[in-house]
């Protein structure tokens, strides 16, 4: 079985660092041309553009900000003439203690909701009116186990947030198959990167690893090779679906 991107534009939200690094290098590897959206390491992004190559360019857009999110996607659109696959995969968790003040728990409920939903929800439904033009496309979001199994109190606008993101995909799936739209979550659990060691610095690495069945917190790369295979076209028929990939620490 062989995974060949080569024919489509794929546009990576959070692409500078992380998982969505990773998903970069992934889908460039397989003869993608990535759009690698970043918000502040610009540098970052414009280096793994180079690497990468496939005519691969960098996209700068804070995704709190909806208007940021449409002119992101007219960008990528009036950069390569079409978008043939979108990976939500940007992300944020705010912690927000149940004492907190009011203005700092409505703030960060608002900026995860902006981030890790509507932007989501908002290029998506870009995405959505693309492929129906052009024939096509399909969608991966990066969700995470927390939608299924909850998170810890602190940070229960993070789940509620990715628990949007699954139920929009499956949205997706249901109600645009017939155009040939296809939307897929997938679910991490702790992965190694930036995002997931501000929590292993609190808590320390055994706590991490001790739910886990495999005993080992997973890299970004164990997860990109999953989108990949569903941007592929190979995986169209299971299309409505989530793929965990969270080490065996959470299964439903
Ligand atoms: N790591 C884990 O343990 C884990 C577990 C489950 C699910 N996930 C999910 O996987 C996805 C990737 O996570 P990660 O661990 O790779 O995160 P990460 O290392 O913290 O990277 C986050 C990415 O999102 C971008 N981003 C953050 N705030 C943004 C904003 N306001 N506007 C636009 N972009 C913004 C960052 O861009 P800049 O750096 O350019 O600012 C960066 O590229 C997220 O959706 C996360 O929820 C992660």
């Amino acid at each position: 079985m062989t995974i060949n991107l080569s024919t489509q534009v794929i546009l990576v939200t959070g692409a500078s660092r992380g998982i969505g690094k990773s998903l970069v290098k992934q889908l460039a590897g397989a003869g993608a041309t990535v759009a690698i959206h970043f918000n502040e390491a610009q540098k970052a992004a414009e280096t793994l553009a180079e690497q990468v190559g496939n005519g691969s360019q960098s996209f700068q857009a804070d995704l709190s900000d909806l208007e940021a999110c449409s002119r992101l996607f007219e960008n990528v659109l009036d950069t390569f003439g079409r978008i043939d696959g979108l990976v939500n995969n940007a992300g944020i968790a705010l912690p927000a203690p149940l004492g907190a003040p009011d203005e700092e728990w409505e703030q960060v409920w608002n900026t995860t909701m902006f981030v890790n939903l509507r932007a989501a929800e908002l290029l998506s439904r870009l995405a959505i009116r693309h492929f129906q033009q052009k024939g096509g496309g399909r969608l991966v979001h990066i969700a995470s186990r927390a939608a299924f199994r909850g998170d810890t109190p602190d940070y229960m606008a993070y789940a509620a947030s990715k628990a949007g993101l699954v139920a929009l995909s499956r949205s997706i799936a249901r109600g645009f198959g017939k155009d040939c739209i296809t939307s897929y979550v997938v679910a991490p659990g702790f992965t190694r990167t930036d995002m997931a060691q501000a929590f292993i610095d609190t808590y320390g690495e055994a706590y991490a690893v001790q739910d886990t069945a495999l005993g080992q917190i997973p890299f970004p790369s164990d997860i990109a090779p999953t989108v990949a295979f569903l941007l592929s076209g190979l995986a169209d028929h299971a299309t409505g679906a989530t793929i965990d990939i969270n080490s065996g620490s959470y299964v439903h």
